[in-house]
């Protein structure tokens, strides 16, 4: 019960920057993905209403029983016949070599562990031409005051917030695992807390 309660509280902490940002930038990250889309922490099933038709299998990944609880609910309401949820973590994927057209990561690199072998596992599911489709929040610039802050608080958030990394340079960790970033752009999540606001959105492609 109150693993349930979490993820519920999970999805009213984000309702405001879903309704200023991120709703919007979910649709145009997914809007037009076609085939077979595997998502990693799929969590309570935010995305699910931004992919559009062309969808074929949505593969969800969500290592949380309690979120994967809301979000088995909420996938067989929204799209019972092409949704499956999976119990397994980014550093493991139950798929095949090359078996999805696209790798959907939103608000997940700054909480997984084993970012290079997360990395590689996506690299190993896509197809040739594939693309990972990723909003993350990120570190500030280095040396910026923000910077020091999420510094100052990283410990603390990681242990509330499930091992959330404020300070996770995913941009540049994401080139230098190989990956071409040209269409991966820096934004600003407009929320109260600063430290959560530098994001980047879009596209990397191994
Ligand atoms: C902040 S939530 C984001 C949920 C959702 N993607 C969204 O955009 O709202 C992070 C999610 O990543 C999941 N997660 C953490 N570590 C993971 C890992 N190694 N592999 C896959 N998912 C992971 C958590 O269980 C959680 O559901």
């Amino acid at each position: 019960m109150l693993r349930v309660l979490s993820a519920r509280l999970y999805d009213a902490a984000l309702a405001g920057a879903e309704r200023r940002a991120l709703r919007a930038w979910r649709r145009e990250l997914l809007q037009d993905l076609e085939g077979t889309v595997l998502e990693i922490g799929a969590g309570t099933g935010a995305n699910l209403a931004a992919y559009g038709p062309s969808v074929d299998r949505l593969l969800l990944v969500e290592p949380d029983p309690a979120m994967r609880g809301v979000l088995a609910d909420r996938a067989a309401a929204a799209r019972p016949a092409r949704a499956v949820v999976l119990a397994a973590t980014a550093s493991r994927l139950p798929m095949h070599d090359g078996s999805v057209d696209a790798v959907v990561s939103t608000l997940v690199l700054c909480s997984v562990r084993s970012l290079d072998r997360a990395l590689a596992e996506v690299r190993r599911v896509l197809r040739p031409g594939g693309r990972l489709h990723l909003i993350e929040h990120v570190a500030a610039r280095p040396g910026s005051l923000l910077h020091g802050g999420q510094r100052l608080l990283a410990p603390a958030w990681s242990r509330v917030g499930g091992g959330c990394s404020l300070t996770r340079p995913t941009k540049e960790l994401l080139a230098a695992a190989g990956f071409d970033v040209d269409d991966v752009r820096g934004d600003t999540l407009p929320v109260p807390v600063p430290f959560v606001r530098p994001v980047v959105r879009g596209t990397a492609r191994p």
